[in-house]
């Protein structure tokens, strides 16, 4: 790593060391302030947190496990809508019932005849989804949540319309909308996208693990995206007495069990794994899920810088192993004057193809080209779109290492990915942009797209970074990183708008401080020259959580980023036994709840620099 005392470059911070402590820590001449944490009261008639809280409260306050998030200013920088994801949850925390139970982080708490209970069940649905929250600075530099009209919870059960080509396929018809126009909820949101004309996308990742489904037979788009016979969270077993199905919740068995798909909810896995289009400066709005940007499991969505009277471009990851990154260029031209949601509903969807002579291709999904058509099961634009996995499958697009965050550096163009890690890829499917077999680490790909034209079908790619263990690493140079910037499994990406790339970890719990992880301690948030690749760790979180979401107010005099699902590391016999492995924030004895943290300079300067 650089000295940093040999003068001002773009990263001005001294680096943080590795931690292990149940803490946050950030470098020295920086502050930390705690905000919205889970069940922070921010609507209807603000009912205070307590870990008990009913379900009907939970509505009304932050939601759990807190991930991409985004600040709409409203005057200047200090005062704004946060607009942020809560992925899922953790249901042994929230729950009075599973005190002493030996649960595991995703276990649910079941009743002595296997039905769930249906006021548990609705809890956790009312901790997904996204929170719209104003916040102020105020007088003394602090930072707190404001009453406000437009403050908003959007859960499992919001209703949603569908718009692009799936809008009215039958494949989404259910008896809660026999015209396929509308269903309940998001799920598993992870990072977000923000669209130029001032909307949030929240995109639905792993979705799959709330549905079941037995029995042989399913389509293609419940079997390429692990639809099965188990479900995490069985929602569906709720049962307000025996034998006694709660609808909503039923929903999430797919099972075909009657005549017909408006009977029962066979076609219910087919209204998730999309974009959700958000506006959070009306509150009665209703979010609308794009379907013309494909299904998978979405990790997020980053935009091309708009050019008036060109396409609009924008990049996704699907968070899988082996899965693709994905393209959407709009049919219709941009125009400040006009731009809306509808841009996002007539275009061209692609997969990346990744050459191993540092080349790229985008293969164009539309029946009629690269192998789709009725022959391959691909005859309408609709099919492709909903099981997009299958099309970029036949289309030959490149299987990655877990794609995650995108970021687009606003100064050169290029296009930054995480490639998180993938442990279950074999020696003989190493290729050169996922050059190690049983990828316990990940790498970050960067690419220009050709002319620097982002609706070009060729690119050219490199790797920004190989992380790792000082053994293990190599970052732009050519070197191996160090005890300043070594970390494993980047997930976050965020650039700002002096061109630091902002890096975050989410090892995942089980792995956490266990080898091969052991010397990258919790995970943390480092910052990157995109230049020259000099990297710095600039942050450290708790025990048990991951570091996502990430963006400065306008004046980047404050930085917002999430830590998610502290302590979730709890073994089951401990927390049967009372014992977590993080109390963070409150600390004592508390129960860790995922927060929003605020980090600001004591002198007032620019983030990171
Ligand atoms: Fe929810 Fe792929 O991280
Ligand atoms: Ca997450
Ligand atoms: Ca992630
Ligand atoms: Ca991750």
């Amino acid at each position: 790593a650089r000295d940093p005392s040999a003068g001002p470059g773009l990263l001005g911070f001294a680096p943080v060391p590795v931690s292990r402590a149940d803490t946050a820590v950030v470098p020295s001449g920086y502050r930390l302030q705690v905000l919205l944490p889970w069940g922070e009261p921010i609507t209807g008639d603000y009912p205070a947190f307590a870990p008990d809280n009913n379900a009907a409260q939970q509505a009304l306050q932050m939601g759990m496990h807190h991930d991409g998030m985004h600040f709409f200013p409203l005057q200047g920088s200090g005062d704004g809508l946060l607009v942020l994801n809560h992925e899922y949850a953790e249901p042994r925390l929230m729950h009075a019932a599973a005190a002493g139970l030996p649960l595991g982080a995703f276990d649910v708490p079941l009743r002595a005849d296997g039905s769930r209970d249906p006021e548990q069940v609705y809890k956790e649905m009312n901790a997904h989804g996204v929170s719209v929250v104003r916040i102020q600075r105020g007088a003394d530099g602090q930072w707190g949540a404001v009453r406000d009209a437009r403050n908003r919870r959007i859960t499992a059960l919001t209703p949603m319309e569908f718009r692009g080509p799936l809008r009215g396929d039958p494949r989404l018809e259910t008896p809660y909308s026999p015209e396929g126009l509308m269903t309940r909820g998001t799920l598993n949101n992870c990072s977000h996208g923000v669209t130029p004309w001032g909307t949030y996308l929240t995109c639905e990742e792993n979705w799959h693990f709330y549905f079941v489904r037995e029995g042989d037979g399913a389509p293609a788009s419940q079997s390429r995206y692990s639809v099965g016979p188990q479900s995490a969270w069985r929602w569906h077993l709720a049962a307000a007495e025996a034998g006694k199905r709660d609808e909503a919740c039923a929903r999430f068995d797919a099972t075909p069990r009657a005549a017909s798909a408006l009977q029962d909810y066979r076609n219910e896995p087919h209204a998730f794994g999309w974009v959700v289009e958000v506006d959070p400066f009306d509150p009665d709005s209703t979010p609308v899920k794009r379907t013309h940007l494909g299904r998978f499991s979405h990790e997020g969505v980053v935009f091309a810088p708009v050019e008036e009277g060109r396409p609009l471009v924008l990049y996704s990851g699907d968070d899988s192993a082996f899965e693709y990154i994905y393209k959407f260029v709009s049919a219709r031209p941009w125009h400040r004057a006009t731009a809306d949601g509808s841009l996002l509903d007539e275009g061209t969807l692609y997969a990346a193809r990744f050459a191993d002579d540092g080349s790229g291709e985008w293969l164009a999904l539309v029946p009629g080209q690269n192998g789709l058509g009725a022959q391959s099961g691909f005859a309408t634009l609709a099919d492709v779109l909903l099981n997009a996995r299958g099309a970029a499958d036949v289309a030959g697009a490149t299987p990655l290492d877990r794609p995650e965050w995108g970021a687009v550096d606003p100064g050169t163009g290029a296009v930054y990915f995480t490639l998180t890690n993938n442990k279950r890829r074999r020696e003989e499917q190493v290729d050169a942009v996922n050059p190690r077999p049983a990828n316990h680490f990940g790498q970050i790909v960067r690419w220009r797209e050709a002319d620097d034209d982002h609706t070009a079908l060729t690119f050219d790619w490199e790797l920004f970074l190989l992380a790792g263990d000082t053994d293990n690493s190599r970052d732009l140079q050519g070197n191996a990183l160090d005890e300043d910037n070594l970390l494993a499994m980047p997930d976050g990406l965020w650039f700002d708008a002096d061109r630091r790339l902002w890096i975050q970890t989410d090892i995942s719990d089980r792995d956490q401080n266990k080898d091969p992880y052991r010397p990258m301690g919790n995970n943390a948030m480092l910052a990157a020259d995109p230049d020259t690749g000099e990297l710095r760790r600039f942050f450290t979180g708790p025990v048990g959580a991951e570091i996502t979401g990430c963006v400065t107010t306008p004046d980047q005099r404050a930085m917002f980023i999430n830590v998610q699902h502290p302590g979730a590391t709890t073994s089951a016999a401990d927390f049967a036994r009372g014992q977590l492995d993080s109390h963070w924030p409150e600390g004592g004895g508390a129960v860790p709840r995922s927060a929003t943290l605020v980090i600001t300079r004591e002198d007032g300067g620019k983030i990171g620099s």
